[in-house]
């Protein structure tokens, strides 16, 4: 069967696992089909296909060109995490696993006992988990606590309200949020307001261009969270860091 076809069965099986609330198992199946994935798909490619392919996937990930730059990727992922408002032992959402960038920093810097990471995109993860450009990136991704599922977050944030609270959410679906509207809906944010606990905190990536970011400022408000505005040094993208009230 080609990967596509059980790239949607796979997908099924995951999110019927995620409405259990068995995470493990959705994690045990997504690092089965992505090895899978990397040995049909990934482990023949050259290097500078793998760096576009995590370019076309992911947007970028804070280096420039094709110059893999660990401490600005690892800055600009600080920023994304928001690692310190993650309480010891909390409970962390992620959206958008990519190659791990974030899941290093929020899991080293922090200490959370569960870091569920969802992303859609069974090559990303292949390589993220089998042939990672970054070794500490791959490692992070391989801790007991981090459970991947391979799915699309819209679906699985609307089967886990209800069932599961976090203390933190890393909202990094991509560099463009009007190219993926449905990661920046109300109805998604609203969602993954009713997943955090009173308290809690949403960090949300929202790109460079300023009337998406305005529009994603105004639609964090209106759903109850305050928010401060974080940007990165060198560039005009900006961050939410927001808190459920
Ligand atoms: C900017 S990258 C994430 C980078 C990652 N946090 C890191 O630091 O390495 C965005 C990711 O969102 C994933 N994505 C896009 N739409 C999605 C969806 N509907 N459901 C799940 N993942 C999605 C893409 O496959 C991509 O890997």
């Amino acid at each position: 069967m080609k990967i596509v076809d059980l790239k949607s069965r796979v997908e099924r099986v995951i999110l019927s696992n995620i409405a259990k609330g068995k995470f493990s198992l959705a994690d045990r199946i997504t690092r089965a089909f992505a090895r899978k994935v990397y040995n049909e798909v990934i482990a023949n490619l050259p290097d500078d296909e793998i760096l576009d392919l995590i370019d076309s996937i992911t947007g970028g990930l804070g280096y420039r060109g094709k110059e893999l730059d660990p401490v600005r990727m690892s800055y600009c992922g600080s920023l994304i995490a928001w690692p310190e408002a993650i309480p010891p032992g909390g409970k962390v959402l992620e959206i958008g696993t990519g190659i791990g960038r974030t899941c290093y920093v929020a899991t080293g810097w922090a200490k959370p006992s569960l870091y569920i990471t969802i992303d859609n995109s069974p090559e990303i993860l292949a390589i993220a988990l089998y042939r990672n450009p970054i070794s500490v990136y791959q490692k992070a991704l391989s801790k007991e606590i981090v459970k991947i599922c391979l799915c699309d977050a819209v679906k699985a944030v609307k089967l886990m309200v209800g069932t599961i609270k976090f203390d933190h959410i890393i909202h990094d679906g991509g560099p463009n949020p009007l190219r993926n509207p449905r990661l920046f809906s109300k109805e998604f944010l609203s969602n993954l307001y009713d997943l955090l606990r009173k308290g809690g905190s949403l960090s949300l990536f929202a790109g460079r261009h300023r009337g998406c970011q305005d529009r994603l400022y105004f639609m964090l408000k209106s759903l109850g969270f305050k928010v401060n505005t974080v940007s990165f040094p060198d560039a005009p993208v900006l961050i939410f860091h927001a808190r459920r009230i």
